[in-house]
């Protein structure tokens, strides 16, 4: 056993399909250059999980085998160390870096692997990527239910990706043209994922008809997206990221605070802006080839918090 192992995984956006994508459609999700690392260290009063980063004093989860009223991370922390093959190692495992959680730039999923991959790391036996990509699976539930696996997924095979859910999940790679910059934005969430995705469901159930058309039309800026992000038609991929954005507004899922933050990313100089992830809050994307500090400006001068990034292929 390594005295000191290490994991790693970066945070994910969702370029277009959101939702749709738990509906069947095609999604396409890229890794950005904001992630969670992880060290594990031999403590005899382990197994312990630090996140110093999240919550107002740093989140701190100790196991004890009797526990049983677990809260969600100390569930994930379990199924993570069940994935491995670890009853109660004793080990401290600090995960850390400027990844928000809960606003839909794929925290969870992060958590999942940069887990995983210590825990790999820390019994001498990395997981190979097929098991990688099941224990993730396993671990994402936890928090979401039953989520389509496309937030793991990209966080695992990091680049970007189309994602069709199907047994086994469609995945194609997404090459790019050219990279794309980007600004990312976010609120504090009114719902979570698993929330937002349910209330999709009843609508759907109610009005098929009406929501499958959605649905469609998300699947058909999708593939359209697809295109642009090829060919590095940046001005096509703004007017997408709007229509995609109009249609997930339509689903009921977008807010506020997503309202305020795309418009205000557009009056700036965004070529168009959308949601990410589930919505009710939590983040938004804006394609920002000019000036994106100028946008990321705007974002923090309204309250937001806001950063810029690029997607390579
Ligand atoms: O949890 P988030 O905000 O990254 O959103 C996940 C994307 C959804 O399509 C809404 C749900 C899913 O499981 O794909």
């Amino acid at each position: 056993m390594a005295s000191a192992a290490t994991g790693a995984a970066p945070g994910k956006v969702i370029l277009f399909g959101e939702h749709a994508v738990v509906h069947g459609r095609p999604a396409v999700a890229a890794a950005i250059g904001r992630g969670l690392g992880a060290v594990a260290e031999p403590d005899p009063n382990g197994p312990v999980l630090h996140i110093p980063a999240w919550g107002r004093a740093g989140l701190h989860v100790k196991l004890h085998k009797d526990h049983k009223e677990f809260d969600a991370i100390a569930r994930a922390f379990d199924a993570a160390l069940k994935a491995a093959g670890l009853d109660a190692p004793p080990v401290a495992i600090t995960l850390d870096g400027e990844l928000p959680p809960g606003v839909g730039l794929g925290s969870s999923a992060a958590f999942a692997v940069a887990l995983l991959r210590v825990l790999g790391d820390f019994r001498g036996r990395p997981f190979p990527e097929d098991e990688l990509l099941a224990a993730a699976w396993q671990v994402e539930t936890v928090f979401h239910g039953t989520p389509s696996g496309l937030d793991h997924t990209v966080v695992t095979l990091g680049g970007c990706l189309r994602f069709q859910r199907q047994d086994p999940p469609r995945l194609d790679r997404v090459p790019l043209g050219r990279a794309v910059p980007l600004v990312v934005a976010w609120a504090p969430r009114e719902g979570n994922t698993r929330e937002l995705v349910a209330r999709l469901r009843e609508r759907r159930e109610a009005h098929p008809a009406l929501y499958d058309r959605l649905f469609d039309g998300i699947g058909e800026v999708t593939e359209a997206g697809i295109g642009a992000l090829g060919e590095g038609d940046l001005e096509t991929l703004g007017v997408l990221f709007d229509l995609n954005h109009g249609y997930l507004n339509a689903c009921g899922v977008s807010s506020l605070a997503n309202e305020q933050m795309v418009s205000l990313a557009r009056r700036h100089g965004a070529l168009g802006a959308k949601l990410t992830g589930a919505g009710g809050g939590g983040a938004v994307i804006a394609l920002t080839p000019e000036d994106p500090q100028r946008v990321v400006d705007a974002l923090i001068g309204a309250g937001f918090r806001a950063f810029s990034t690029t997607i390579e292929g």
